[in-house]
């Protein structure tokens, strides 16, 4: 497979500032005794925004990248409380997710500020880490297709089709997100190849490079079976990442 996969992880609002020591002094560790690792994959840590200043000091000959869980739609200004995409670029993150389904349901992030927000992340050469998916009613109906084509389309309707060479694609049902309910390998499957399928029909190459992540509870005994799907290109691991041991178990499972 020529796509390098990416395991991803969003710390949420949790740790301090011991905490992130700790965890991060593990990963440290962790990928220094395995060099298999970071040979096989892209590894990135979300933690809160505090902490990404301590994140790069300790992480910066690590090998292992850093980003932060969201970003303001707004370049600077009288915005009270919001961080800029610059501000992450000055603390060097290479990544940043969008459209987490907690900014969407708790936060107001609609798809129209989303594009909003992809558009600043890549104004200074993030990678944003777009999240997609249906919640268990929406299922339940049978809308997650129609539910996925709209995020992705609102991306696609305002800037275009190349984007997508730029940012990665995390698909997280919602039910699935801190529930302990993961998707099977085979329903995650039937829906990346969906997203693919999507972007590909724009432009073939586009679809085919893109890495699509799937988040939603995994954990180590269940990352080996979603990794082993041709279109899970890694995950987006939240509780998990919490712990050294099992971020790297399931990181060492692709
Ligand atoms: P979870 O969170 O792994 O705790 O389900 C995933 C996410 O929200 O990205």
């Amino acid at each position: 497979m020529s796509r390098r996969p990416l395991i991803a992880g969003n710390w949420k609002m949790n740790g301090s500032q011991n905490e992130a020591d700790t965890l991060l002094s593990a990963l440290i560790h962790g990928v220094n005794q395995d060099k298999s690792i970071l040979q096989k994959a892209d590894l990135a840590v979300f933690p809160p925004y505090l902490y990404l200043s301590q994140a790069q000091e300790l992480l910066k000959s690590s090998g292992i990248h850093w980003g932060a869980q969201d970003v303001s739609e707004y370049p600077s200004g009288a915005y009270t409380g919001e961080i800029s995409a610059n501000m992450l670029a000055d603390f060097a993150c290479r990544y940043v997710i969008i459209g987490h389904s907690e900014r969407r349901t708790l936060f107001g992030d609609t798809n129209e500020r989303i594009v909003q927000k992809i558009k600043a992340a890549l104004s200074v050469k993030l990678t944003p880490i777009l999240c997609v998916g249906e919640s268990l009613q929406q299922r339940k109906a049978d809308h997650t297709f129609d539910v996925i084509r709209e995020q992705l389309n609102a991306v696609f309707n305002a800037h275009g089709i190349a984007v997508f060479n730029d940012m990665v694609v995390a698909y997280e049902p919602v039910w699935a997100i801190g529930t302990g309910m993961t998707a099977t390998p085979e329903q995650a499957q039937a829906v990346h190849l969906f997203i693919r399928h999507e972007i590909a029909q724009h432009d073939a190459k586009v679809g085919h490079k893109l890495r699509i992540l799937y988040g939603g509870s995994v954990k180590p005994d269940n990352a080996a079976g979603l990794f082993a799907q041709p279109d899970i290109d890694g995950a987006l691991v939240g509780g998990a990442s919490l712990d050294a041991t099992a971020f790297l178990t399931i990181a060492k499972a692709l």
